[in-house]
């Protein structure tokens, strides 16, 4: 496992990263990545709600490192960060962006280049608290890759995630032709919240709770229920989702 990644000749300047993320310096430089930080932070308030000192954390699909850096300041223990697909997979991103904040603040984040489906309990362990967040909707096979997250965790999984159908009551996910949610074609399924409920049950998670994120105002958990049946099931949605043993 990396724990300081590459050499610092070897950085390129962050103006030239093309970051995802966004942060913030403690010099109050700005990097502005397609994620805008004023979400990143909301998002992290819901999604760190617990007590995170001592646990170890494992952030899949990390990509520039956010919300594992976030972990680390909030008192993690150990922050374990993987991803693929845009460090060095087909993704349009690279790591420099997740190598650069590693430097800057001198970090302990461990780092792995590893996909989901790859990630073994044998091979590394399991994790107090495993982040989920963003990847879902990315993968072709949710239900494997959700299940390959929840054998990382021992306690509390925590996934963030487009959700779809909300009028539909029966566990039912979404399939979306190439581009058709968000223009991106790497975006596949979204699940609406009973089929969150049924996979989180069959992989032993015994609570769940779903949270509407600061991305979605409109989220029909912040909506009445009048409201929410007038809504359309071609909607889309952002959800957190705390998931415990
Ligand atoms: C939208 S970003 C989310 C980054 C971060 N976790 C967050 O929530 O801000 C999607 C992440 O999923 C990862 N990923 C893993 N498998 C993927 C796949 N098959 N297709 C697209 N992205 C994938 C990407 O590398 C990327 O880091």
């Amino acid at each position: 496992m990396t724990t300081h990644p590459v050499s610092a000749d070897e950085h390129p300047d962050p103006s030239a990263i093309r970051w995802f993320h966004s942060f913030k310096m403690p010099d109050g430089t700005v990097f502005d990545g397609v994620k805008p930080l004023d979400i990143q932070l909301e998002e992290a308030d819901l999604i760190f709600s617990g007590d995170l000192i001592g646990k170890s954390v494992l952030d899949i699909g990390a990509w520039d490192g956010f919300f594992s850096y976030e972990a680390e300041r909030r008192g993690a223990g150990r922050v374990l960060a993987t991803d693929h697909f845009c460090w060095s997979g087909p993704g349009w991103g690279n790591r420099d962006g997740f190598d650069f904040i590693h430097r800057a603040r001198d970090s302990q984040v461990e780092s792995l280049d590893i996909d989901v489906l790859d990630l073994s309990p044998e091979a590394l362990g399991t994790f107090d608290v495993v982040l989920f967040l963003g990847v879902l909707y990315h993968v072709k096979d949710p239900y494997s890759c959700l299940e390959a997250a929840a054998r990382m965790c021992s306690d509390h999984l925590i996934i963030e995630t487009v959700t779809a159908l909300p009028l539909e009551p029966l566990p039912a996910m979404r399939l979306y032709k190439p581009g058709e949610l968000g223009g991106d074609p790497t975006n596949f399924w979204a699940p609406n919240l009973p089929a969150l409920e049924v996979m989180l049950e069959n992989f032993g998670f015994t609570s769940v709770e779903f949270l509407a994120s600061p991305a979605s105002p409109k989220h029909p958990l912040t909506r009445s229920r009048i409201a929410t049946m007038r809504g359309s099931n071609g909607e889309t949605h952002r959800t957190i989702i705390h998931a415990r043993r």
